[in-house]
């Protein structure tokens, strides 16, 4: 008896230890994998970008500061090939990306901790799934389409700017050159676009765009949009149609002649 009270005893004291300690090691760990990245991430900023952004983000003739942008902007200008800036121009266009996904949560790490500002949103918060994808359309027509056009094609603005075309634009991009506001681009923040609708938006871009994850239902005939489906309903249900007419006619013909 005496033996079973020590061994709980003993067991609740580990259980009391570990509950006491273990939270704080990872904190820690966490909290040095976090600088590690902000370590790495300086390292290419002064390769690759101090030189336009200042040695601090602090910015110079040459770019903004970078301070207070926050990582959901890293991943943006440099996910989607922006950045690093070649030439000046009226828009800093889209070109190939030259960091990897690690790279670019190291810069943005290290931009983060210049200053808080909008954070890179999470798989979860951009996946469109269950949205609604035609209030998305509303909120697109109020908010985006004076720009981008109706189904997101994109046009030209004033001074040699343009919106780009949102095909093939991923769910993340979007929700961040919605938080960040890239360039000629006006912010929506969470504050005037709550994440909800953001994801809605996105469900409309991706349906509207024939994106089959995002198909709402039905069948999709590769999702190439109406054309492709007026046509296939041509051909298969005008080509049924006149196939039944040949048959009754030839039908009725055969029931004359007996
Ligand atoms: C040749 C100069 C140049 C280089 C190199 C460059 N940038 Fe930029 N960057 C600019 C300019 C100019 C802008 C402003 C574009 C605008 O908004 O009109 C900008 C804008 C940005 C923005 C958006 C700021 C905001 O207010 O939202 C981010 C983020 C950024 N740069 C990050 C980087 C990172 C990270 C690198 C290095 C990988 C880099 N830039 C390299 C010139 C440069
Ligand atoms: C005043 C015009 C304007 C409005 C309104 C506007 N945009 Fe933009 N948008 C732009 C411009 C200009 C760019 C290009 C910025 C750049 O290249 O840095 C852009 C870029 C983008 C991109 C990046 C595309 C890419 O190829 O990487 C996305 C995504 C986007 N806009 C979505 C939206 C959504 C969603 C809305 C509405 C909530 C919206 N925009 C409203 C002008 C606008």
């Amino acid at each position: 008896m005496y033996k079973r009270q020590v061994l709980l005893l003993a067991l609740a004291a580990t259980g009391g230890l570990y509950a006491a300690f273990a939270p704080a090691g990872k904190a820690q760990a966490d909290d040095t994998a976090q600088s590690l990245a902000i370590d790495e991430g300086k390292k290419l900023y002064s390769v690759g970008c101090a030189s336009c952004h200042g040695t601090g983000g602090q910015g110079t003739t040459d770019g903004p500061s970078l301070v207070g942008v926050g990582s959901a902007a890293v991943d943006f200008q440099v996910g989607t090939g922006r950045m690093p800036a070649q030439q000046p121009g009226a828009q800093i266009p889209k070109k190939k990306v030259i960091y990897n996904q690690a790279q670019i949560d190291q810069l943005a790490a290290y931009v983060a901790s210049l200053g808080a500002g909008p954070i890179t949103p999470k798989e979860s918060q951009v996946d469109p799934a269950g949205a609604d994808v035609a209030k998305g359309g509303e909120l697109f027509r109020t908010n985006c389409a004076q720009c981008h056009n109706f189904t997101g094609k994109g046009g030209a603005l004033t001074d040699g700017k343009y919106a780009p075309n949102l095909e093939g634009v991923s769910p993340k991009h979007i929700y961040e050159a919605m938080q960040t506001g890239p360039q000629a681009m006006p912010s929506f923040p969470d504050s005037t676009m709550p994440e909800k609708e953001k994801k809605d938006i996105i469900a409309y871009i991706k349906t509207v765009n024939g994106d089959e994850t995002a198909s709402p239902g039905g069948l999709s005939l590769g999702g190439l949009g109406p054309v492709s489906e007026g046509l296939f309903g041509w051909i298969f249900g005008l080509g049924g149609l006149i196939a039944i007419a040949v048959w009754v006619a030839a039908h009725t013909a055969k029931a004359k002649k007996s």
